[in-house]
């Protein structure tokens, strides 16, 4: 998930190159920088629970998931919008994870605790981003999950 955000975070340097909407480039701004404050976030707790931060594409995905060039904007935030739904469904399965794991990796209770409320956040985040992404490709699609 670390990975993922940090590629999302990297989203912001397509604004710059890219002929869209200002409409577009807000919403791409917004993901792109909660993107960066989930890194942030999921970093943190990878530290507390003592994992190895990743540091290389994790296995069977591609180097860079976002490349636009020579996309539309929808088709754009087609292809960012089923990353917003895998963060999203990544992180409520991490909440819903059995509290025996969870006690496993964060002793403390207070940082259980937080670990939780964290998730709860992130979760709503990537749920109002899934939402911004289909008000850009417009129309709304189904999207089973
Ligand atoms: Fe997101």
């Amino acid at each position: 998930m670390y990975w993922v955000e940090m590629e999302m975070e990297q989203m912001g340097t397509w604004e710059g190159r890219l002929e869209m909407m200002d409409e577009n480039l807000e919403a791409l701004e917004i993901l792109s920088h909660d993107s960066d404050k989930h890194g942030s976030i999921v970093e943190k707790w990878l530290r507390k629970a003592a994992i190895a931060i990743p540091e290389d594409t994790p296995k069977g995905l591609p180097k860079h998931i976002f490349d636009f060039e020579g996309l539309t904007s929808q088709e754009i935030f087609s292809k960012i919008v089923k990353y917003e739904i895998l963060a999203m469904n990544a992180y409520k399965d991490m909440k819903n994870a059995d509290s025996d794991v969870i006690i496993t990796l964060f002793e403390d209770e207070n940082d259980r605790t937080e670990f939780l409320e964290d998730l709860g956040q992130l979760i709503k985040d990537e749920e109002k981003h899934t939402s911004i992404c289909n008000k850009q490709i417009g129309g709304y699609m189904k999207i089973k999950y």
